[in-house]
Order: C-alpha cells, then structure tokens, then sequence
C-alpha cells in the first residue's frame, strides 16, 4: 500500500485504531503508587569504569503490568505495520511531534550546549514513564523501553542546531539570533520521540529492549563518539538513525547497503621556510614555492592513485602566507578536506596527505607540519550501512510507505557522526524525504531558508517505532 493512500485509510479508518489502540494509548496509574522512582541501580548495563562519567540520574519506572491477552504482533505482518502507522498518524501523537519540534525549532541550541533541549525531551519521557540515564556526553540521553533483557537495539536523534541565522519568516522562527535548526535535528528529535510514544504503548509487544539515544553534537563531531564513551551502545547489538532529505519528496524513504555518507577529515599544514628580501631569493627559504608544489601534488593523490572506481575527494581550500610583496615570508599555511567511502581509503588518504605535504617540502628546504584535528575529533570516519541492516529498513519501509517510495539512494559525499555507531555495531542510516514544492521545502540542509515539511513527522516516527519494534521481534 503506498502512503498517501494507507496515510488517508489510516485517517478515515481513525475511530477504529483510536477503539482498538485507546486502552494503551494512556496508561493511567493507579491513584495508590507512584511508580517513578530515582533508582541509581536502575541503568542498563555495566557500570562504566571512568571516573569522568560519574553522576547519572537514573530514572527508572517500574514497568505496568502487561496486557492479559494480545497475541498480536507475534508473527511480524503488515497489519502490524498498519497498526503503528495508525498510532503515529492520530492526532495524539501528530500534537505532540509537531509541537516538540517547533518549541525545539524556535529555541535552537548549539552542540553541547543543548541543554533546554535535553531537559524538554527528559519532561516529555518523564510524562510517558519512559526510564532513562542522563547524562551522556554532557547533555545526552539513553532511554528504554521494554523487557529490559536481551536484545537491545538503538533507535538515534541528534539534537544540535547550527551557527546560521533563520532567514525563514515564520510562527515558530528561531528566537535565538546566529541560531538554527537548519539541518532537521529539531525534526529528529519530535520523531523519536513520538517512536517513544508509540513504543511505550506497545511495550507488551516489545521482545527485547529499544534503547532511545538522543545524542549532542552531531555538527561538531564528536557528540556520537562521547556517548559511545559513556556506554550509549553498552548490550546494544543493532543501531538505526533517520535524516530529513530535501531531495526527496514527503512521504519517501531512502537508504542503500554499503557506504552511503563519506568518512570526512580536515587537515592543516604549516610550510616553514626562512623569509627573507625578495629581491636576493638566494638568501632565504622559499615556503610560497613549496606549499605550491604541495598544492599540485596533492592533487596527484586521487588522479593517480585512487581507484577510479572509488570515489575519492582531497580539496585544498585555504592557502595563507606573507603580506608583504616585496618579501618572502617565513611560513605559508594552507589546509582543506578530504574524503572517501572506505575506511582503508580514506586512512590511506590521510597518510598520503601527510606524506605529500612533507615531502614536497623538504624538496624545495622547507619543514612541515600537519594536522589533522585528531584530538578534536573533525574526522568523521564514512557511514556504512550493513546489509542486514539495511535489508531490516527497506522492508519496514516498504510496509510504510508501499514500494513505489522506497528507494535506493546513491552515496553522498557529505558525513554524518552516525558513522561512529556504525563501526561499533551493525547499523543502518536512512532519509525521510521533506521536499515538498508548495511549502517550498526545497532548500539543503545548512542553508539559512532551510524549511521542513512537517508531515514527515509522524512517518519518521513510525519509521523508527516499527523498525525497533520489528528488530525485537525478528531477533528475540
Ligand atoms: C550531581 O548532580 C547533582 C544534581 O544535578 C548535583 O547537585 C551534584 O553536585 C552533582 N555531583 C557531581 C559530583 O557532579
Ligand atoms: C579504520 O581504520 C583505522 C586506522 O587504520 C582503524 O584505527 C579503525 O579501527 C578502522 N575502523 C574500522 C571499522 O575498520
Ligand atoms: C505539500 O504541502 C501542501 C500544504 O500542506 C499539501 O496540501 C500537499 O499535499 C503537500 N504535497 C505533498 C506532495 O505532500
């Protein structure tokens, strides 16, 4: 069944699933217990050993008891698949994604620093009685819902905005100048939450646990690799992230197996010469001439070294040295970026990089160093989808939206820090598509008129509640 027919069979068809899903839909507690308590014991898995992670809250929500009967979802079938579309399509759950995001939208929070952001999500899973540890990574969160036990499988929102001003005239416009969601965090976050929603309904469902990760920095780098630090994947066997594409209309999915973003890496060299009076270059050490040989050479990396099969980028982006025309300048500074698919090429990359600039320069008497942000983590290693995994994705997809709207997407040059979880378990990244003409939702990700339709919200839940949920069910 496509989407927009299922979407508008689900809303006609609304009275039936409001009946049939109403009795979980809010679970209401007993006036007698209060079945939230802080429970330092509470958190999944080991206990980190460092000492740098040390004071969790843990919230922890005894789990109501299940339903008597529901033999339901046993056997996966895309009634089951029907019946999440229709909890995400009521118009319970549409409120309240859409209201997230845009409160989320209007207080933009750059990476780690999201801390109002944190702390609405916190509000909204305690109101669902969802348990959680917090924080990881400074602001991050690692909710659950389940049985607790084996397995554990991880559903990813980002939550940083970016340093651009909104030039979007609109309700719900960033309050917060130089500040915007403009790449669809805010969008990633009112998803999952909304899965949150559909899955603590469906909690006596769940075979497994469903790990939520609400994850900081994602533009800055390192946010994926410090909640990895702090135990976001500890048990956690299969790892799923969703990203809003403007190149796709509302209503599609995409994803491929194998490589699907670029690892990423900067890089910065200093060229250090000897300056000196132009006008007697004999008496000096020339860092223009060397760095403009390093320049060319770098150039012959991928020409002649990359298999031509392999899609490889290095691009010189900055070239500094001297302001004075009459002499040689002791030092030239220049630096770009690079990037590949493979983790082998795109290490290869690095070394060939390093190894170019250095020698080049000592061609022409020069030193040089080269930096490569290591410690700032700006390397983003590529983002690989598992074939498993992504077979996982396209068949909810499928289910979801019909398989006219599924498609298989070519890999993109840009990176995405998912890439870390994704060489620690198998995972699989996919997009949702938010184009959408009349809207005008047209515009890339990190452009300040960057606009999303906001349909797409309670399908990106769905996507994220039925691949969890199915993941358990397939696996436990
Ligand atoms: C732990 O967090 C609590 C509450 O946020 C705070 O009062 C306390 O000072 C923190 N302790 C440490 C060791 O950071
Ligand atoms: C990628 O290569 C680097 C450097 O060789 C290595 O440290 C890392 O473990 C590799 N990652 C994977 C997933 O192979
Ligand atoms: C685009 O948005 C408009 C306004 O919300 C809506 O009427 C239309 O159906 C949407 N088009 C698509 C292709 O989703």
């Amino acid at each position: 069944m496509d989407f927009p027919r299922l979407l508008v069979s689900l809303l006609i068809s609304n009275v039936f699933f409001s009946v049939l899903f109403f009795p979980f839909a809010e679970p209401i507690p007993s006036a007698d217990e209060d079945r939230s308590i802080i429970n330092p014991s509470c958190c999944l898995g080991p206990k980190p050993s460092s000492a740098v992670r040390k004071n969790w809250t843990c919230r922890s929500v005894t789990p109501a008891s299940p339903p008597i009967t529901d033999s339901g979802c046993a056997v996966w079938s895309e009634a089951c698949s029907e019946a999440v579309l229709g909890l995400a399509s009521g118009p319970e759950t549409v409120e309240l994604v859409r209201n997230i995001r845009r409160k989320i939208h209007a207080n933009p929070e750059l990476a780690f620093e999201e801390f109002e952001t944190s702390k609405l999500i916190r509000d909204e899973l305690d109101r669902m009685e969802i348990s959680y540890k917090y924080p990881l990574a400074t602001t991050g969160i690692r909710a659950w819902i389940g049985t607790g036990g084996p397995p554990f499988v991880a559903i990813r929102a980002d939550m940083d905005a970016l340093p651009i001003q909104e030039a979007v005239e609109w309700e719900h416009k960033s309050k917060v100048a130089g500040k915007m969601h403009a790449c669809g965090h805010d969008a990633h976050v009112a998803m999952l939450i909304g899965a949150a929603k559909i899955l603590k309904t469906r909690e006596h469902f769940l075979k497994g646990t469903v790990v939520l990760l609400f994850q900081p920095a994602e533009e800055a780098g390192n946010g994926a690799k410090r909640m990895i630090g702090d135990g976001a994947l500890e048990n956690v066997e299969a790892i799923f992230a969703v990203h809003v594409s403007h190149m796709h209309p509302t209503g599609i999915i995409g994803s491929r197996p194998g490589a699907l973003l670029a690892g990423c890496g900067f890089f910065r060299a200093v060229i250090s010469g000897q300056r000196g009076r132009a006008g007697n270059p004999h008496h000096s050490v020339d860092p223009i001439l060397a760095a403009s040989a390093a320049v060319i050479s770098l150039q012959g990396i991928v020409s002649r070294e990359a298999n031509p099969m392999d899609s490889q980028v290095v691009s010189v982006t900055s070239f500094n040295g001297g302001d004075n025309l009459d002499m040689i300048p002791d030092t030239v500074v220049l630096g770009g970026t690079f990037r590949a698919f493979s983790n082998t090429s795109f290490y290869s990359l690095l070394q060939r990089i390093k190894e170019v600039i250095v020698e080049q320069a000592s061609v022409f008497r020069c030193s040089a160093m080269v930096d490569f942000f290591e410690k700032e983590s700006t390397i983003y290693p590529p983002t690989v989808n598992d074939e498993k995994m992504y077979e996982h994705v396209r068949k909810v997809a499928i289910d979801l939206v019909g398989p006219t709207n599924f498609r298989v997407v070519p890999p993109m040059m840009g990176a995405e820090d998912f890439s870390f979880y994704s060489q620690v378990v198998p995972a699989a990244f996919f997009y949702v598509g938010i184009r959408n003409e009349t809207l005008g939702s047209i515009h890339t990700g990190h452009s300040p008129y960057f606009i999303i339709d906001e349909d797409v919200l309670p399908l990106g839940a769905a996507a994220h509640a039925t691949i969890a949920e199915r993941y358990l069910n397939e696996h436990g």
